[in-house]
């Protein structure tokens, strides 16, 4: 039994979509939330610059005492986490390995597609993972970086903004793939006007979803898992950016349960 709370992190509001299900699989933990707002996105930074925010949110992390860490950010899991892991003892879990492995479970037809940030995309992390899973794989990617600032901008039902998603993913009608993989956390919140602007005829992975499945699995192995009936004040969250802003929309994600945001700044 271990009460003490797990540490999430991303860009922004997109993690949420992996802290969501931790709320369902995991109703008794206590969690921290940090949105790196200030310096979203991340998907077109370098690598260095991706690899140092993360390092000091998971600085700042461990000095708030976690358990473990949940990098919900495919950008810095592909590129900062896998030297990050080596660097503390303390488990970090990254989405990229979760995801690979569930699309390479769904695919029929052994032909998978990825959508992610510009970084991601560049990074090809996904692809090499899938590879090394089976080899027969047909992989296909496509950077919707713009996808990101849509979800930001919390506005996702105009006609205006379905016409942009429309046009963004329209280089996905030629491709045979029959699966998914909604390579950036923030992307999952769009996940109906995706399947809408794709007919519906992809299996959709969502990794953030996937890592949560492998978390449990390591907190009940581990006998890491809190007994504590979770009461709404140990859901903690922090931005680098606006703490309205991070409000109104994970508010709004998290089913109206309003949440209180701190402001962190990042030494
Ligand atoms: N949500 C993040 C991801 O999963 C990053 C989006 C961004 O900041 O570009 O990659």
């Amino acid at each position: 039994m271990d009460e003490r709370p797990i540490g999430f992190f991303d860009s922004g509001i997109g993690g949420l979509t992996a802290l969501k299900t931790t709320l369902k699989l995991l109703p008794n933990e206590a969690t921290i939330y940090v949105a790196d707002e200030a310096n979203l996105p991340y998907g077109t930074k370098s690598s260095k610059e991706i690899s140092n925010y993360s390092q000091k949110i998971i600085r700042f992390l461990i000095k708030q005492n976690v358990k473990a860490i949940v990098c919900a950010c495919n950008t810095s899991s592909a590129i900062a986490i896998p030297h990050l892991k080596k660097v503390y003892t303390l488990p970090i879990f990254g989405v990229i390995d979760a995801g690979a492995k569930k699309a390479n479970q769904v695919t029929k037809n052994q032909h998978i597609m990825i959508i992610a940030t510009k970084a991601t995309v560049r990074s090809k992390k996904y692809n090499e993972k899938l590879e090394l899973l089976n080899s027969k794989l047909v992989i296909n990617d496509l950077a919707a970086q713009e996808l990101v600032k849509i979800v930001e901008n919390g506005d996702y039902r105009s006609k205006s903004v379905i016409k942009k998603i429309y046009q963004i993913l329209a280089p996905l009608n030629k491709t045979l793939a029959d699966t998914l993989i909604l390579g950036c956390t923030h992307f999952p919140i769009l996940k109906e006007q995706i399947n809408e602007a794709t007919n519906y005829r992809f299996k959709l992975v969502d990794p953030g979803h996937e890592v949560i499945i492998n978390l449990k699995d390591f907190l009940t192995k581990k006998h890491l898992l809190s007994n504590n009936n979770v009461k709404s004040n140990n859901h903690v969250f922090y931005t680098t950016g606006s703490t309205e802003h991070f409000s109104t929309l994970g508010s709004k994600f998290l089913d109206n349960s309003t949440i209180k945001v701190n402001h962190l700044d990042l030494e």
